[in-house]
């Protein structure tokens, strides 16, 4: 019997977890990805060697290494999803679609899901972030993709519900009284607020003073490290003339920003994108100039996009811990070393911080309430884990009000949660 199962999917930018109602039972995070230093934690990522072979998760990097990186591997396709601009791509003459890249991430999680509960689940509660953008229009185009994707994954009924406030019923769970609560979840693609009385007797609709928040979190953290110095390295300030041109030119925003971005340097792949880089290297001004864009070839033809990144993510979790850190990077032909600082690293992210906090601040705003009137902050998501995001929250609330355990599982809990008042005929959102 299939209707009394209910999947819950925190499907994240960075990472995917996947809980289950079933037959009036909790399940909590189901061991996914059995390869995984947490199995219940699976990396949201894709890897096809060829249009009809798809690895995931862990198994996806470690075939993507196997089989010389050939073929194409993505990561971050969940920011894609307001991008009206960004409808999927091609795979060997192929269209894949944004939904149905989704969609087969999805099925996979479903699938394994099945296997794990050995029941087949038709209904699933799915995360969504507070904004998928700040634009209303592109946040309802994002959400419909969703609901496409997931009925691609042959999910027949789903519940979305917004990924602050499942966190939210996962915290409830620990009250003894009544507390107008913080939730920020800070994850790899957007950072998202809930203001909220929680009440350990039950929740209502009304409960919910405001839920805000913005795309931007640690994949945009990661972003500060090549926009502010490594891009250089790729020709980001190359000069180059045209021919018969007068005017000396540097590389066009249209380059350099995919360059700098986890989720978009992939499409400096595409086929005119990658003519015109071409271009440039012919025209460059100096040898200077040409090496730098030669580097930026290395970097797309030899697949080292995908590694290259995870080495920045790494130095940007090792400012976490510790005041400066080693960029070093082996590669032949793309040899480099930097030490970056923490310092430099909040400098770099002010930009992006002050966006972050400004989504907090407006949750606050449209909920009325001032932050001394709240009782308690509760931080989830990696990038919770940032000193300086923290400090921030610190700042305003004061470290007696903080509590940043659970970094991981809140989320999914709480969606757990959800599906567990549907069983019972109850809607959350
Ligand atoms: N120790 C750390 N220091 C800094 N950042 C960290 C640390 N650990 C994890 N992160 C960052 O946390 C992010 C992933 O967090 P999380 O798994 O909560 O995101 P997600 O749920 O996949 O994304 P989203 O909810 O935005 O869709 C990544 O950007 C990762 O680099
Ligand atoms: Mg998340």
């Amino acid at each position: 019997m299939t209707s009394d199962s209910f999947l819950s999917i925190d499907f994240g930018t960075s990472n995917s977890l996947v809980g289950a109602f079933h037959n009036g039972q909790r399940y909590e995070a189901l061991p996914l990805d059995p390869k995984a230093q947490d199995p219940t934690m699976m990396r949201t990522l894709l890897y096809f060697p060829h249009p009809d072979l798809c690895y995931y998760g862990t198994e996806a990097i470690e075939q993507y290494i196997e089989q010389d990186m050939e073929g194409r591997l993505f990561r971050s396709f969940k920011s894609h999803l307001p991008n009206q601009n960004y409808l999927g791509t091609v795979l060997n003459n192929r269209i894949l679609t944004l939904e149905s890249l989704i969609g087969v991430f999805l099925l996979e999680l479903k699938k394994r899901a099945e296997k794990i509960l050995d029941t087949p689940i038709e209904k699933a509660v799915i995360g969504r972030p507070a904004r998928y953008s700040m634009d209303p229009v592109a946040d309802g185009f994002a959400l419909h993709r969703m609901g496409k994707a997931a009925a691609f994954a042959g999910f027949k009924e789903v519940q979305f519900v917004p990924e602050p406030l499942a966190a939210a019923f996962d915290y409830r769970r620990q009250l003894s009284s009544e507390k107008i609560v913080l939730i920020g979840d800070f994850g790899g693609g957007t950072s998202d607020f809930t203001l909220i009385k929680l009440r350990p007797e039950g929740f209502a609709k009304e409960d919910v003073l405001a839920i805000d928040g913005c795309p931007l979190a640690g994949d945009a953290l990661d972003s500060v490290f090549m926009s502010h110095r490594l891009n250089e390295y790729f020709g980001a300030k190359s000069r180059y003339r045209l021919p018969m041109g007068s005017n000396v030119l540097t590389m066009p925003p249209a380059v350099s920003q995919r360059l700098n971005h986890p989720a978009h340097i992939v499409h400096l792949k595409e086929k005119e994108t990658y003519e015109f880089i071409r271009e440039v290297k012919k025209c460059s001004l100096t040898q200077k100039d040409a090496d730098a864009v030669e580097r930026l070839f290395i970097l797309i033809e030899d697949q080292q996009i995908f590694p290259f990144f995870e080495n920045i993510e790494k130095t940007k979790r090792a400012l976490s811990a510790s005041e400066t850190t080693d960029f070093i990077y082996d590669y032949p032909g793309l040899e480099m070393k930097e030490t970056f600082s923490v310092q430099q690293f909040i400098d770099w992210a002010t930009a992006t911080k002050e966006k972050i906090f400004s989504a907090l601040d407006e949750c606050l705003k449209n909920a009325g309430v001032s932050s001394q009137q709240v009782d308690l902050v509760c931080l989830t998501g990696g990038t919770a884990k940032v000193p300086f995001i923290q400090k921030e929250l610190e700042t305003r609330f004061g470290k007696e009000r903080l509590q940043t355990q659970a970094h991981f599982h809140s989320v999914l809990s709480g969606l757990t949660e959800s599906a567990g008042f549907w069983a019972q005929g109850q809607k959350v959102t």
